[in-house]
């Protein structure tokens, strides 16, 4: 916990000129932007790809219930939260450059510190989710009838990517969201777990969904659902209460 809270030498933050943000930092932590285990909200580019504009747009994701993934990353390139942890340091911070990283600062986490940082992440717990049974499905008893509506809708349309308890497959898909637009493919994004979802806008690998209301539109157009604005609510009832 004290390496993820210990701000170290970035290289989008940092003293120097040439550095990404305006105001200038010492450091940043990994709480920084997990704020508290959670996130931030921030976004920002993907680091590995050059030049400029093909540049993925990221969304910083929470870390709450990380321990349920089994790979990482948006773009699912990393097997263990060790490696995470490790890359985060290296590569995320100073784009894998160690001439630059001399320069600004860089620190270097030991395999031990690694190993401490991925145990600790490993029980950032989900939120409460009162309405849930020990299987992850609604408890008829506590639920509203929008939101066991909402949950019948999700079981067909959506739980074969997202399903309980936690709601992921653990897998990444090609939704071929470029179908709806003219520009370069997104290709294979993992399915991100949608307990907690509520406390975590905006939505997608981007954050081009800024509320739940969006994400429900956009699955309805890529899956072709047709939902009607009744189901909608409902869809959006149930995913509040996970
Ligand atoms: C500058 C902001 C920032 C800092 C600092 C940062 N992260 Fe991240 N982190 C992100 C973003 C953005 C992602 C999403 C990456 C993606 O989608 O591919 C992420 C993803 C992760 C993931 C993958 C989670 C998942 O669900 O796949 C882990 C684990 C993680 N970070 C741990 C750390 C650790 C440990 C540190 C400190 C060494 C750290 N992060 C520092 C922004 C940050
Ligand atoms: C074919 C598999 C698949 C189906 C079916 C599917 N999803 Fe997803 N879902 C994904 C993937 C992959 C992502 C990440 C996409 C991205 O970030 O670009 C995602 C992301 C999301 C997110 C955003 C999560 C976050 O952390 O930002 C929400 C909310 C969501 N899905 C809800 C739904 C709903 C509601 C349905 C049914 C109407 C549905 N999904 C159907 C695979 C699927």
């Amino acid at each position: 916990m004290r390496l993820l809270v210990t701000p170290v030498a970035q290289q989008q933050f940092n003293v120097t000129e040439d550095r990404k943000a305006d105001m200038a930092q010492d450091a940043v932590s990994c709480f920084t932007c997990h704020t508290s285990g959670h996130t931030s909200g921030v976004f920002h580019l993907n680091p590995d790809n050059r030049p400029q504009d093909t540049r993925f747009r990221i969304d910083t994701v929470s870390l709450r219930g990380v321990n349920i993934q089994h790979f990482f990353g948006s773009k699912r390139t990393l097997r263990s939260l060790e490696d995470f942890s490790e890359v985060e340091a290296k590569t995320a911070y100073f784009d894998g450059d160690p001439v630059i990283a001399l320069k600004k600062g860089a620190s270097r986490f030991m395999r031990e510190e690694i190993a401490a940082m991925a145990a600790i992440q490993n029980m950032i717990a989900f939120p409460p989710a009162p309405k849930l049974d020990i299987s992850g499905h609604l408890n008829p008893d506590k639920a509203t009838e929008s939101e066991l509506r909402g949950e019948q809708i999700f079981t067909a349309s959506c739980s074969q990517c997202h399903p309980a308890p936690y709601y992921t497959d653990n897998l990444a898909h090609d939704l071929q969201a470029e179908r709806f637009y003219d520009g370069r493919a997104e290709g294979l994004i993992k399915t991100f777990a949608l307990r907690g979802i509520k406390d975590s806008p905006q939505y997608m690998h981007d954050g081009r969904c800024l509320t739940l209301e969006d994400t429900v539109e956009f699955f309805n157009l890529i899956q072709g659902l047709e939902l009607t604005a009744q189901q909608k609510k409902d869809l959006v009832a149930f995913m509040r209460t996970l």
